[in-house]
């Protein structure tokens, strides 16, 4: 029999049972900016900003619900009042029920790459998906986004630097790697131990 799914509520809610656009105060309970990591797997960036950062409210957005669960119980563990976890497709939060310019930086790490040409539509990284960036960052706000793939970053800065509301900007030295847990996210990892090179990219809202 499979084993009862824990209620990390309020650390892990999916969008389908959440009800119009959100409001960010009856989430986190007070007006804080919030950041937003888009895909934000099982945790690492998410739960380690929410810790270094209690002065901003970080959300996490993920598709597959066993890696946002497993992110929300990072969270959980530690009681964390500002980290949240929302289950679900970004296109939908992002284009539907994120308020416009509600949103200080977006973080955008190594999105799935989807190999094969005759799967690149599945990215998630595409011209709609820059739209819906500056669709929801405030004016003068960022986006963070890294890649182990050189050629989806050159597709990434591409679409960021050619927009018309992004300028792109020196993005944040990459962590040196001194130890096992000096890394930005579980793929950056995976890309530093497979000796990938790390592309990075930044750009502010105008
Ligand atoms: C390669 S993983 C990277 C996870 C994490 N950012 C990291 O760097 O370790 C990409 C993540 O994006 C999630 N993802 C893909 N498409 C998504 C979408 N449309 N909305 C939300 N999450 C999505 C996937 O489920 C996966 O967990």
């Amino acid at each position: 029999m499979p084993l009862p799914t824990v209620d990390l509520r309020p650390y892990f809610v999916p969008l389908v049972e959440m009800e119009g656009v959100l409001d960010w105060k009856a989430i986190f309970g007070n007006d804080h900016p919030v950041e937003m990591d888009i895909g934000c797997g099982r945790g690492k960036f998410l739960c380690d900003s929410t810790l270094a950062h209690p002065e901003t409210n970080w959300l996490g957005a993920e598709l597959d619900y066993t890696e946002a669960r497993r992110a929300a119980t990072r969270l959980a563990k530690r009681s964390l009042p500002n980290g949240r976890v929302i289950g679900g497709d970004a296109h939908e939060l992002l284009s539907k029920r994120v308020e416009p310019h509600s949103v200080a930086a977006a973080h955008v790490y190594f999105p799935d790459p989807w190999w094969k040409r005759k799967h690149h539509k599945r990215r998630l990284f595409t011209d709609e998906f820059a739209d819906l960036l500056a669709r929801v960052v405030k004016h003068g706000g960022f986006v963070h986004s890294w890649t182990d793939v050189g050629e989806y970053f050159e597709v990434i800065s591409s679409l960021m630097n050619h927009h018309a509301e992004f300028t792109p900007q020196e993005p944040p030295p990459e962590p040196a790697g001194a130890n096992d847990l000096d890394y930005l996210t579980n793929y950056h990892r995976r890309g530093r131990r497979a000796g990938s090179n790390i592309w990075r990219g930044l750009w502010q809202r105008r």
